[in-house]
């Protein structure tokens, strides 16, 4: 046996079924700060899909065994064979047997957050990938389902809440002692990973919701002591999110009850384990003096998306990981219908394309590109990203674009049909749409195996004499790490013709077919369509509502552009096309930066004036037209060789100019939105104050001494977190007279509220300046700062490293050096967060040469590191590769 021997990666060809079934699990926890035990006897069989005669092999990580018996016998020593990180029984009968395993665990010492841990005292678990195997012994894998019933034991003083999945069927005192139990038992089957516990000091809301059927389930969030009066909208959007699905598509609860439980840390968003939901805190707590209209956006969609869980997920779970895309890329879609039924659709959409592309385009673009669906991982807990769940959720997306509103249900519904009950893979999704709808789909597949943004160019040219409308478009799909050749996608195009007065002309194509529902299907190289009866020149707006995740390029012109902003119908390309213009100019300002004048910022001035002017248009929707490209999506756009100061520069010119340019609308706009009446989080109050704040924004850009004392009073002003974080900001990065008073009285204010602290952390490590490094270094130091918590080292080094390109990029590494420094300091402590950290290299390669090469160094350096836990090692290894 070699010493250190890598771990092998995980291979989606390699898949088999396991050896041994569990069907029900009973569990005994006897709940202790530090000597936590637990008693699990298994019920378990030989499966009859496995291999016959096989060892009962289970997962461990990190456990201490304390006996083991098969049917009642303690097991002799030669028996068996246990280390920490697995427990592999020899020769058992092959025959139905019960495992009965003690193990012992300190949940105080958990600073990985994975397994049974504790938050500020709160007894809590976290199983999902691959958490249970730090609880007890068990084959951990999801196609691995079992019925669970959880007895749970602890001191009443410490823990007089305890909860598990399912339903509560006994509970008591411990006659003589000060512990007290609960037993829980949850009827459906369903893999280790929605295993959960809760056991601790916590504040209740209650409620209850009437099923379709006319079951009353019961609700409850818990949450710290003294925090009830936050959670009232999770709990509001949580019943909405339960009608939503009834209607939308026919789901069910299937429960009793249903309880949320807030915890401070934790490493993701939330955790959607079978009627006991774990959330990060962040994602639960709310009001108006604390929560942005961003955070009650933030929350209603994790709360509905978690409790969509319980079918795309729970009843329907994935047979292994690299299904990940299976639940999550179809939960994401879902929890965005949603938010688009309970708010403004068009900007919803808005929302969820910019963030897509900043985070999963700029994941294809670089090193660490991989399918929605990987066929190989080395850790999976690194493939909870962008690609698996947004991305995942536009491929989803298509599906209902290619097949239609109810082509897409039907297919659905046989999902839900054929598959309850299933650990299913993403071959069985598509057999549903596939037969529902009578396709072929495997063309379509493409979109779960090939990793990259595919590029679409499209030329389109109107011809007078014939009255017709050419369009040449030609896909390519770029090489990405592990793929060279690709096949072409199938992509569906949606698209309008565009005329003279804004309206869209009938789309006739010459071969007499119709452009279904105004989406071409593109699935070739390339290919030509041309449109009949095209009497006078339109204007092509393509890929409307971005029905297809790609980078497509056009001969459209600027003033094409500039009129789509104005006319188009499709609001999505009304925004993009303003962006669109944004970016060319932001583009090719950087690229003349010293050397040539500036480019003309006229054509965007003169769109985005308009879509001022426009009184017809949600304010919401304008707040988001005003709002320019990021920095990062001009690098992405850029692409080779890139100035982080030069995009930074650029852009501030750009602001400048805009907020010079449009003062007179934005000086009418800002005081006709003024907050009338109590503060409310609805969408269009929020796009109110949006627009209002955009106006702020741009003409304090401008750094007139009577624009930012515009911001100091709309700071002090403020009776909502929304506006006085929004003004903030805009003193911290522009007014730096006023910047220090302002994040001192912010700090006073806020002090005690951990969540808030961490906006006042994050803000300040986006500063766009050399002294934010050692501000940032600083402020590690602060009383309210802790490594140990994720939420607080996202807020301010995550934000240093992934919302601060100019100075995470420093010129002279030091940014590189802190992050990297910062990474190798973590990973003893929690991997999943210090992994994350380090994928903020993920652009490296896209640099100037200087910074590329003290990035890589760093990098390297990570990689060089001995001792790495598979997380960091990782993503270290792949952003080399
Ligand atoms: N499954 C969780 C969600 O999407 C995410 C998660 C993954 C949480 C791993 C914790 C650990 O919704
Ligand atoms: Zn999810």
């Amino acid at each position: 046996m070699s010493r250190d021997a890598e771990p092998q990666p995980v291979r989606l060809s390699d898949y088999r079924p396991p050896d041994w079934l569990v069907d029900t699990v009973h569990l005994d926890i006897r709940l202790d700060p530090h000597a936590t035990r637990v008693i699990a006897r298994l019920a378990m069989r030989p499966n009859p899909d496995g291999r016959e005669g096989s060892p009962i092999v289970l997962d461990g990580d990190e456990l201490v065994l304390k006996a083991v018996s098969l049917d009642g016998t303690p097991l002799a020593g030669t028996a068996y064979s246990a280390t920490p990180s697995g427990l592999t029984l020899f020769a058992p009968p092959q025959q139905p047997v019960t495992v009965e395993i003690e193990t012992w665990l300190d949940p105080s010492a958990n600073t990985k957050l994975m397994g049974l841990f504790r938050s500020s005292g709160v007894y809590c678990t976290q199983c999902e990938a691959e958490g249970f195997r730090r609880i007890t012994y068990f084959p951990d894998r999801p196609d691995v389902l079992s019925v669970y019933t959880t007895r749970v034991e602890a001191e009443r003083e410490e823990a007089p809440i305890l909860l598990g999945n399912g339903n509560r069927v006994e509970a008591g005192e411990i006659d003589g002692t000060s512990r007290h139990y609960a037993i829980w038992h949850d009827p459906w089957p369903k893999p280790s990973y929605l295993f959960a516990l809760v056991g601790g000091r916590l504040d209740k809301v209650s409620d209850d919701f009437l099923t379709a059927t006319g079951r009353r389930v019961e609700l409850g969030i818990y949450v710290e002591p003294g925090k009830a009066d936050r959670a009232g909208y999770a709990m509001d959007a949580l019943k909405r999110s339960m009608r939503w699905d009834e209607e939308v598509f026919g789901c069910e609860y299937d429960l009793d009850v249903f309880n949320i439980v807030a915890v401070a840390d934790f490493n993701m968003g939330a955790m959607e384990n079978k009627g006991l939901n774990i959330f990060n805190d962040k994602y639960v707590l709310a009001s108006p003096e604390t929560a942005t209209d961003a955070d009650y956006a933030n929350i209603e969609a994790i709360i509905a998306h978690e409790y969509f869980h319980n079918w795309t997920g729970n009843r329907i779970t994935c047979r292994d990981w690299f299904q990940l895309c299976l639940k999550e890329g179809l939960t994401v879609f879902r929890d965005q219908e949603f938010s688009s039924d309970q708010r403004s659709r068009p900007v919803k959409r808005i929302a969820d394309v910019r963030l897509l592309k900043s985070h999963q385009f700029a994941e294809d673009a670089g090193p660490l590109a991989h399918p929605v669906r990987p066929s190989t991982y080395r850790e999976i807990n690194n493939f909870y990203t962008a690609t698996v769940y947004e991305k995942g959720a536009e491929v989803v997306r298509m599906l209902k674009t290619l097949l239609g509103e109810e082509g897409f249900r039907a297919g659905m519904d046989l999902y839900f049909d054929r598959h309850d009950g299933d650990a299913a893979t993403v071959e069985d999704f598509l057999s549903c749409f596939a037969e529902a709808n009578g396709i072929d789909l495997t063309q379509f597949a493409l979109w779960y195996a090939q990793s990259g943004t595919p590029e679409l160019e499209v030329v389109g040219s109107w011809d007078a004499a014939t009255r017709s409308y050419r369009l040449d478009i030609a896909q390519h799909l770029p090489a990405t790490p592990g793929q060279e050749d690709k096949a072409p996608m199938v992509i569906p195009l949606a698209l309008g013709l565009v005329g003279p007065e804004g309206e869209d002309m009938p789309l006739v194509l010459d071969d007499g077919g119709n452009a279904q529902r105004g989406v071409l299907l593109i699935d070739q190289p390339r290919q030509s369509f041309v449109f009949r009866e095209v009497a006078t020149r339109p204007v092509a707006s393509l890929n409307r509502g971005f029905s297809a995740p790609v980078k497509l390029t056009s001969n459209l012109s600027t003033d094409d552009l500039v009129f789509l902003a104005g006319h188009d119908s499709d609001p999505f390309n009304r925004f993009d096309a303003a962006q669109t213009l944004a970016l060319a100019h932001l583009v090719a300002a950087t690229r003349a930066r010293g050397a040539s004048p500036a480019p003309s910022a006229t054509p965007l001035v003169e769109a985005l004036g308009a879509t001022l002017e426009d009184a017809a248009l949600d304010p919401a929707f304008v707040a988001q037209a005003l709002s320019l490209p990021s920095e990062t999506d001009v690098a992405r756009e850029i692409g080779r060789d890139v100035d982080p100061d030069a995009i930074h520069a650029a852009r501030g010119d750009l602001r400048r100019t805009l907020g010079d340019a449009l003062r007179p609308l934005l000086e009418a706009t800002y005081p006709r939105l003024a907050p009338f009446g109590t503060y409310a989080p609805d969408a269009g109050s929020a796009g109110r104050r949006a627009l209002r704040n955009a106006c702020l924004d741009l003409l304090a850009a401008t750094a007139a001494p009577a624009d930012i004392a515009r911001a100091v009073a709309h700071f002090e002003a403020a009776d909502n977190m929304t506006d006085r974080l929004f003004a903030l900001s805009v003193l911290a990065h522009g007014a730096p007279q006023q910047r220090e008073p302002a994040l001192a009285a912010f700090y006073a204010r806020f002090r005690d509220d951990p969540l808030v602290i961490d906006k006042w952390f994050a803000l300040q490590a986006q500063i766009a300046e050399p002294e934010t490094l050692e501000r940032v270094r600083t402020l590690t130091n602060h009383p309210a700062f802790a490594m140990s918590n994720p939420n607080r080292v996202r807020a301010l080094i995550g934000s240093y490293s992934s919302a601060n390109p100019t100075q995470f990029n420093r010129a002279d590494g030091a940014g590189y050096r802190f992050i990297a420094d910062t990474v190798l300091a973590l990973d003893g402590r929690n991997p999943q967060v210090a992994a994350r950290l380090l994928s903020a290299f993920k652009s490296w390669r896209a640099l100037e040469p200087q910074r590329r090469s003290l990035a890589e160094a760093e990098v390297r350096r990570v990689a060089d590191t001995p001792g790495l836990s598979p997380d960091v090692a990782d993503i270290a290894a792949r952003s080399l590769s």
